[in-house]
């Protein structure tokens, strides 16, 4: 197993979106760490990884919603399934003592998380240095008028 770590190689340049991404590359250590423990330590920081990528993703799905996405765009759609998938990771771990689907959660995590920095998150980043928006304030310095919505999709945010 390849175990991720922070890099510059990961970092888009946006300070929120980089300090969020370098917490949930520590939170996923940690719990890939923990899949030599018991169960009920691995299940406490998989909850902790969960509960941070829920955070994290609804973070990202704002900044898209106050900056021109479409509700449906495919990088919330992504953030969605992915949620879901570990959601239910741990559900089956907690009531049905069937850790397998957590353990390879724990893998995929791994691999998924990089592709998607790089490519949906790379282009967010970059949308939102485009047209100045603070994250502290939702407010952007351009506002696109009459601008077709946002897909989300591949490294251009506005990539169909
Ligand atoms: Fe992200
Ligand atoms: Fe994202």
């Amino acid at each position: 197993m390849t175990t991720l770590t922070w890099s510059d190689q990961l970092a888009l340049h946006q300070p929120q979106m980089d300090a969020t991404h370098e917490e949930f590359v520590a939170l996923l250590a940690q719990a890939e760490a923990a899949l030599g423990s018991d169960e009920a330590e691995l299940l406490a920081h998989f909850d902790a990884l969960l509960a941070h990528t829920t955070l994290h993703f609804s973070q990202e799905d704002r900044w898209m919603a106050a900056t021109g996405f479409a509700p449906e765009n495919c990088h919330t759609q992504q953030h969605q399934a992915v949620l879901a998938v570990v959601s239910e990771c741990a559900k089956r771990a907690r009531q049905d003592h069937d850790f397998e689907p957590l353990r390879i959660a724990v893998e995929e995590l791994a691999t998924w998380f990089p592709q998607h920095a790089l490519s949906m998150d790379a282009g967010l980043a970059q949308h939102l240095a485009e047209i100045g928006f603070d994250p502290l304030t939702g407010k952007a310095e351009i506002v696109i008028a009459d601008a077709a919505p946002l897909s989300g999709c591949g490294p251009s945010a506005r990539a169909a």
